[in-house]
């Protein structure tokens, strides 16, 4: 395995023995959990050590079952294997079964691996908790019907929106995650067109779209004076949707930082029973792509 290892973060103090973490995924060079759970590690005195490991494509479980074999206690999962740990995972959490998707995973006393999604919790804390935005009782738009949005749909509805529409380039995706998930409230799906004359309070752009920077195709009636628009991605620079959303006059605008350092709380939290502080570390973060972003220009 140890051809496939890109140590990329540490934390401090390490001594032998201390429980290993790791993140798969690939690409895995540009990954910040390394340095996110160092801090939350070196927060709460833990003895850990967290690396990013690269895996092959089709080597994911494989990869996986040899790292729990040689003393691993925990993984994250980013892309492209979200569905592979889904498929790895011996027990799954409610929510990691209705997203498809699993992005944390930890061994098990009796040596099985459980598998959750933290995803959907770290969204809706940064959008409620950390950006003070009402989800409650509120008109909620979702741009896209990939694996990003399967994996915070219950999360979302779970905050009792008013209403929920998912809307998607290919409209039949979003019409059966919106069947998928009509258990849990009110939700409904369809084409960029259901958008015409319709507004909302929250807009979440789940789609992969900022990646190219590309935008859907958003009507310019979209947004009120009190509209939040939230991109799950997260960059140097503001992302299309971002920049689109502030020329509308939005309320409030974020990037998907702040889930980025959410999620990674609570998965650490499942496996080492302690709650670390998000806010420093989402500063430092803020500040470590703010000087890369001068270094580059
Ligand atoms: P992920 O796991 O990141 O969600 P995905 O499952 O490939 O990745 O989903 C990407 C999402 O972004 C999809 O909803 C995709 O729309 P389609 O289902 O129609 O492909 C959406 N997307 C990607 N590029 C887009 C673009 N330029 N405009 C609008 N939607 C886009």
């Amino acid at each position: 395995m140890s051809s496939h290892e890109e140590v990329t973060g540490e934390v401090e103090k390490t001594v032998v023995g201390a429980d290993k973490y790791a993140v798969f995924g690939n690409p895995i060079r540009h990954s910040r959990s390394p340095q996110i759970h160092a801090a939350f590690a070196s927060q709460t005195s833990q003895d850990m050590k967290y690396r990013s490991i690269l895996v092959e494509k089709d080597k994911f479980a494989a990869t996986a079952a040899s790292f729990f074999d040689n003393g691993g206690r925990g993984l994250n999962i980013t892309v492209p294997f979200k569905h592979d740990a889904f498929e790895f995972a011996d027990k799954l959490s409610e929510r990691a079964g209705r997203a498809g998707a699993v992005n944390t995973l930890r061994l098990e006393a009796d040596g099985s691996v459980f598998g959750d999604n933290t995803d959907g919790v770290g969204l809706v804390r940064d959008m409620v908790a950390n950006l003070g935005w009402r989800i409650s009782g509120s008109r909620v738009l979702v741009l896209g019907a990939g694996g990003a949005v399967r994996g915070i749909l219950e999360l979302v509805l779970g905050e009792k929106p008013s209403e929920l529409l998912i809307v998607n380039r290919t409209a039949s995706r979003a019409i059966d995650l919106a069947s998928a998930f009509s258990g849990l409230g009110p939700v409904e799906g369809g084409a960029y067109d259901l958008l015409q004359g319709r507004q909302f309070d929250v807009i979440i752009n789940g789609t992969s779209a900022s990646l190219e920077g590309e935008l859907p195709p958003l009507p310019d009636t979209l947004l009120t004076e009190r509209s939040c628009c939230y991109d799950m991605m997260y960059a140097s620079d503001p992302t299309v949707f971002m920049r689109w959303a502030a020329q509308h006059t939005a309320w409030a605008v974020s990037d998907g930082l702040g889930m980025l350092v959410e999620q990674a709380a609570e998965s650490f939290f499942l496996w080492r029973q302690s709650r670390p502080q998000t806010g420093p570390v989402i500063t430092q973060l803020r500040t470590a792509l703010e000087a890369e972003q001068r270094q580059a220009e």
